[in-house]
């Protein structure tokens, strides 16, 4: 109950934040003067974003709220694609992003790519070593008995992620990985076909979703957060989101 009520006022003040700086003026002149005269600069358009995603896409000191920044452009565009087109389903994400047009999402990602604020600390381990080490074998080598490729092999060595769409999964907190790979599980997570990450996500069980998000958690930050260069790796399946 108290986590909802956060929600909400996380939500509302986002809200809030969103629509007092203007951010629907530069596309919808005819709204009136009001809203108009708000100088619509990315700082402005980004206002709403930051009581979530912090002021540079760097996360907030909630538990679950993913870091945005340095992940590629085309891996944050098609996420807000995603959500303004209910592939994605998070009802405060689907609502601010409903009616804006692919430009103004376009530019978002590019603005979020671009920032490079410090990550934060990695959060206490909350599981045991052996399950720790179930998720490193996972992460770097992947289970060939079960087809289960390694996720190093498409997100990078480092875990940086590779350009132009397929991000980094260092700086985020256990929860929210864990809970995007069970949405790519029961589908309520997908991308355009073929989607990869549906595919190696239905191989997986609680206890590897579990300790693949543990150990992504634990890892501090990369020495180079950026992302590696498009084509560099050879991809063990297609994924329809990944345009080289
Ligand atoms: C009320 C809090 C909230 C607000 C406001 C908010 N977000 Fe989010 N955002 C989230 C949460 C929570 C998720 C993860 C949802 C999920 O479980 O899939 C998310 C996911 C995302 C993702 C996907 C991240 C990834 O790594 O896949 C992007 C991109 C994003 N938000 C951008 C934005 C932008 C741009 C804005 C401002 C226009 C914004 N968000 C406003 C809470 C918020
Ligand atoms: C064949 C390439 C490929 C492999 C192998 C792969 N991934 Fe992915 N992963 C992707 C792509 C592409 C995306 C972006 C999907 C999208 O646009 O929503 C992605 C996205 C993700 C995300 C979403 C991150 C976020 O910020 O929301 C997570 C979590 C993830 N992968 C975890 C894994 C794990 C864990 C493994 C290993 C078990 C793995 N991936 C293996 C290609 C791959």
């Amino acid at each position: 109950m108290r986590n909802v009520a956060k929600l909400c006022a996380f939500f509302l003040s986002a809200l809030f934040a969103f629509f007092s700086f203007g951010v629907l003026a530069a596309d919808a002149p005819a709204r009136g003067a009001a809203l108009e005269r708000a100088p619509d600069t990315m700082q402005a358009r980004v206002m709403g974003c930051a009581a979530c995603h912090g002021a540079h896409g760097e996360g907030t000191d909630n538990d679950y709220f993913p870091r945005l920044s340095g992940k590629p452009a085309g891996y944050l565009y098609n996420q807000l694609l995603a959500f303004r087109d209910g592939r994605r389903k998070y009802p405060p994400m689907n609502y601010l992003l409903a009616y804006l047009p692919d430009a103004y999402l376009k530019q978002m990602a590019d603005y979020f790519a671009g920032e490079r604020p410090p990550f934060a600390p990695p959060a206490a381990v909350r599981v045991d070593e052996k399950t720790l080490d179930l998720g490193k074998t996972l992460v770097t080598k992947g289970d060939a008995s079960r087809n289960v490729p390694a996720c190093v092999s498409c997100h990078g060595a480092a875990m940086t992620g590779m350009e132009p769409a397929i991000p980094g999964l260092l700086g985020l907190h256990a929860d929210y990985l864990s809970a995007q790979l069970g949405a790519w599980r029961y589908g309520t997570r997908s991308t355009v076909a073929p989607d990869c990450m549906g595919q190696v996500a239905k191989l997986l069980n609680d206890r590897d979703i579990t300790a693949i998000a543990a150990y992504l958690a634990s890892l501090p930050a990369p020495a180079n957060p950026v992302p590696v260069a498009a084509g560099s790796l050879r991809m063990p399946l297609a994924c329809g989101s990944v345009h080289n």
